[in-house]
């Protein structure tokens, strides 16, 4: 596929690049400084991708990108959620504009483009209940917000996905990466909508605090590692009918 990688620059981001590429996507990258880009790369694999640079606050732009590239796919890591609940970044403008620009490409081209976004592990939810795990650990919470307007789309407007994965950590400095990635770790374990895995405990049934002990006591086994999460975007949208389209999508190494 050709994929339009917004946020190359970021921690996921830069990982997608070598991955897209060791799946044999073309890729797009869409950032806003080109120079911050080239610096971050070996020069074989900045060779190997087409820079446009811009602000993923601008549906226009991502829009005309996405048109004039003739991209099939879009994966969007820019921006960063707030870590407080009461914090507030920029990450809410750009998913609304990532979603405006995307949407508005796919009406132009009469057909739903795929999609992947990124948001956190609270966007899941608890296994046996309907309710986030945002509500017992209240961090990371504009993710919510986003995921609620993925929700709110009408049926095919887009083919969407949206990775939820707890703390990455890399594995790798993009300066040593290669094509293609040298992947030592194991490969993810997914699932839609709750957490794979998921260990409860009776700890759940105490009043109030229940479920917020036994999500901390779960949260360390879902840390992955950056590259391990872009190498499972890269794969899955090798896939003509992906079954994680229209899903919230929980990660764990498959070691554990
Ligand atoms: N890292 C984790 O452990 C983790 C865990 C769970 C969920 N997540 C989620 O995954 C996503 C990506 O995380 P990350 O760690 O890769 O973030 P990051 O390293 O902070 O990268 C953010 C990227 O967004 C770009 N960006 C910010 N504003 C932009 C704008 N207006 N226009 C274009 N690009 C813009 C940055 O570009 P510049 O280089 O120009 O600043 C950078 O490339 C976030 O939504 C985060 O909440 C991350």
């Amino acid at each position: 596929m050709k994929v339009l990688l917004i946020g190359a620059t970021g921690n996921v981001g830069i990982r997608l690049v070598p991955a897209l590429l060791t799946h044999n996507h073309s890729v797009v990258a869409f950032v806003r400084s080109a120079k911050k880009l080239k610096d971050l790369l070996p020069a074989d694999i900045y060779k190997r991708i087409v820079v446009v640079e811009g602000s993923a606050t601008d549906s226009k732009s991502i829009r005309n990108v996405i048109l004039n590239a003739q991209c099939d796919a879009v994966v969007n890591t820019a921006g960063v959620a707030a870590l407080p609940p009461w914090g507030k970044s920029e990450l809410p403008a750009i998913f609304k504009a990532v979603l405006e620009g995307v949407r508005s490409a796919s009406e132009e081209r009469k057909t739903a483009l795929r999609v992947w976004f990124l948001a956190g592990q609270g966007v899941l939810v608890y296994p046996g209940t309907e309710t986030m795990l945002s509500s017992y650990m209240p961090i990371y919470l504009e993710h919510r917000q986003n995921f609620r307007l993925l929700q709110a789309l009408p049926a095919d407007a887009l083919h969407w996905s949206v990775l939820c994965p707890n703390m990455m950590t890399p594995a790798t400095k993009p300066q040593d990466f290669t094509v293609p990635t040298k992947s030592p770790e194991a490969k993810l374990t997914a699932s839609a909508t709750t957490p794979p895995n998921w260990r409860d405990s009776w700890i759940r049934y105490i009043p109030f605090i229940g479920k917020s002990i036994v999500c901390a006591m779960n949260a360390q086994r879902y840390a992955t590692t950056l590259e391990q999460a872009a190498d499972f975007i890269a794969e899955d949208l090798v896939r003509r009918d992906s079954q994680w389209v229209g899903k919230a999508v929980g990660i764990i190494d498959a070691n554990r």
